[in-house]
């Protein structure tokens, strides 16, 4: 694994966020968002994972609220996927969270997606709770949403 930074979210990578989202997602967040929507409130938290400084590879979004932080979106290119990055982005993400005064760490995933769920499990967030036919699915169907809770007190 190469060197790398996780480092705050600058407006002129969005651009490169926005494709990777696209590719990353089934149903990406919109460049607008990914640009305005976590810049609203001071308690939110936008970093990005890069392997030299213009080489972006993954970023999260996420917020703490009253000691509980929640994961909003967390992506790795696909072409970087399946080497470990997640696992340091997610690393990242706790830690920041953490330092931010989060007691635990709070998301939600869709039933379906097997790496996402096994990433969350590896770092010990448990089901506390199951959301029946919550996503809609590429083919009109629904899907459950697991709530994860990672507890870091
Ligand atoms: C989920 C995601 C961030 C994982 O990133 P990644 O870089 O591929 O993950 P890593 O290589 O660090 O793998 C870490 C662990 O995740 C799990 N994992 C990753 N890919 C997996 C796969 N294809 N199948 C099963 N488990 C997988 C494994 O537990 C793995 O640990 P291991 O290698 O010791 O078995 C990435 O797949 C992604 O960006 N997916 C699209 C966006 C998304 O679904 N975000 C989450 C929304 S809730």
């Amino acid at each position: 694994m190469s060197d790398y930074q996780i480092t705050p979210l600058d407006h002129d990578d969005i651009e490169r966020i926005t494709a990777i989202e696209q590719r990353a997602h089934l149903f990406p967040w919109s460049a607008s968002q990914l640009a305005v929507s976590p810049r609203q409130f001071d308690y939110h938290y936008v970093l990005r994972l890069a392997t030299t400084p213009s080489t972006i590879i993954g970023y999260f979004y996420a917020r703490c609220i009253a000691g509980e932080g929640e994961v909003l979106n967390i992506a790795i290119d696909p072409d970087y996927q399946g080497q470990g990055w997640g696992w340091v982005l997610l690393n990242g993400m706790i830690t920041t969270l953490r330092h931010v005064g989060a007691d635990s760490i709070w998301l939600e995933v869709r039933e379906s997606n097997i790496p996402a769920k096994a990433l969350y499990q590896k770092h010990g967030f448990r089901v506390v709770h199951r959301r029946q036919q919550y996503y809609r699915c590429a083919d009109g169907h629904r899907e459950d949403a697991w709530i994860m809770e990672k507890r870091l007190t």
